[in-house]
């Protein structure tokens, strides 16, 4: 392992890196917006997969976290993280015996949409002698998962009431689609149309009896318009604490600063101009519909297309870039590019603080 307090500098590449300093920065920041608003925040682990991160957000005052995935909750849970929403739906055996037997350890509150399902979680749930929490999750225009607002979501609602060993426990609605709109009016026209949706959902379920107390919704670029929908009890934001390319063209998310690099060693320089570095598909992501990686504090060097293990950059005349060199980019999407990696190298002014391992890294089952 790489010496503590070693300089960026001395790290070997490509390298995950974390700036403290901005990551403790955009957890406060979160954390003081959620004092001012009505509803919780519940931080979607799937972006950092490390329990350590997950224990600083529950400290600045969130309720508990989202997981993407029954392995990810699995991992938490086993570092001590007992309030966990699995925001996504567990489907046939074995994960429905894994979570129920979860279930015996922490909070875990599951997604649900299929009436089916429902009644195999609650079998499961029964034979194990688990009262199982569950959540409906709501399709409010992200055309993924999730029952169709109104009456669909409240005849599941009366299956679930079927079954003691089930604890409803209300409604959650991703309004992903909205997410990455850059302009921060047509971003809440379209949100508030989607919280609309599932807030009046809550209200027919509550008419008739249900229980609904916690109303789930929201990502890093709605967190500013969900959390204060009136009705919404809990935002799910993950990306804010490390921010990428995509997040940082979102208007209103300014406060947020890249927390995430990956660090990338110049490899070659085959003709003027050009200059290829070690961080290709395989340690850096790329996705179609995203902006590209960007080159941290540096101008005139664009990263313009990659293949597995190589970054092409285009670079200016007079960059002086040399063999060698080190460059950080700032990633496309942090929550892939975390995926990737095994640990953070945690830097604090430019020198290595801690290693994190990315205890989740890979849990997709
Ligand atoms: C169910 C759910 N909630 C919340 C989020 C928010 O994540 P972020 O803040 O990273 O955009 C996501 C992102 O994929 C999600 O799938």
């Amino acid at each position: 392992m790489v010496r503590l307090d070693a300089h960026i500098n001395e790290l070997d590449t490509p390298a995950l890196l974390l700036d403290l300093d901005a990551l403790e920065r955009n957890i406060e920041t979160m954390a003081e917006y959620i004092r001012g608003v009505p509803a919780e925040l519940r931080p979607h682990e799937k972006t950092h997969k490390t329990p350590i991160i997950a224990h600083k957000q529950l400290k600045a005052g969130a309720i508990g976290i989202t997981c993407a995935k029954l392995g990810e909750a699995e991992a938490m849970a086993s570092a001590g993280i007992r309030d966990i929403l699995i925001a996504n739906q567990v489907v046939g055996e074995p994960k429905v015996t894994r979570l129920v037997n979860l279930a015996k350890h922490s909070d875990i509150i599951v997604a649900v949409e299929d009436s089916g399902n429902v009644r195999h979680l609650a079998e499961a749930a029964k034979s194990k002698g688990v009262r199982l929490n569950v959540i409906i999750e709501v399709d409010v225009g992200n055309n993924r998962c999730g029952t169709a607002p109104g009456d669909p979501t409240l005849e599941l609602a009366r299956e679930i009431a079927n079954h003691p060993s089930l604890n409803m426990r209300g409604l959650m609605g991703y309004e992903g689609f909205c997410q990455n709109i850059i302009d921060l009016e047509e971003r809440r026209e379209k949100a508030t149309e989607a919280m609309a949706k599932l807030v009046s959902t809550r209200d027919l379920l509550d008419d008739k009896g249900f229980s609904t107390e916690i109303v789930s919704a929201g990502g890093t670029g709605t967190h500013m318009i969900t959390a204060e929908y009136p009705g919404v009890t809990e935002v799910e934001a993950g990306s804010y604490i490390f921010m990428d390319t995509t997040y940082s063209r979102v208007e209103g998310l300014e406060k947020y600063d890249p927390s995430l690099t990956v660090l990338s060693t110049i490899t070659s320089l085959p003709r003027p101009g050009i200059a290829i570095c070690d961080a290709g598909r395989k340690t850096i992501t790329f996705e179609p519909s995203r902006p590209m990686p960007l080159a941290k504090g540096l101008e005139g060097i664009i990263y313009e297309a990659s293949s597995e293990e190589h970054g092409r950059l285009s670079v200016e005349e007079g960059s002086g870039l040399r063999l060698g060199d080190k460059i950080e980019f700032i990633v496309s999407h942090c929550c892939t590019n975390v995926n990737l990696y095994d640990q953070f190298h945690c830097l604090r002014d430019d020198h290595l603080e801690a290693v994190w391992e990315i205890t989740a890294r890979g849990r997709s089952q």
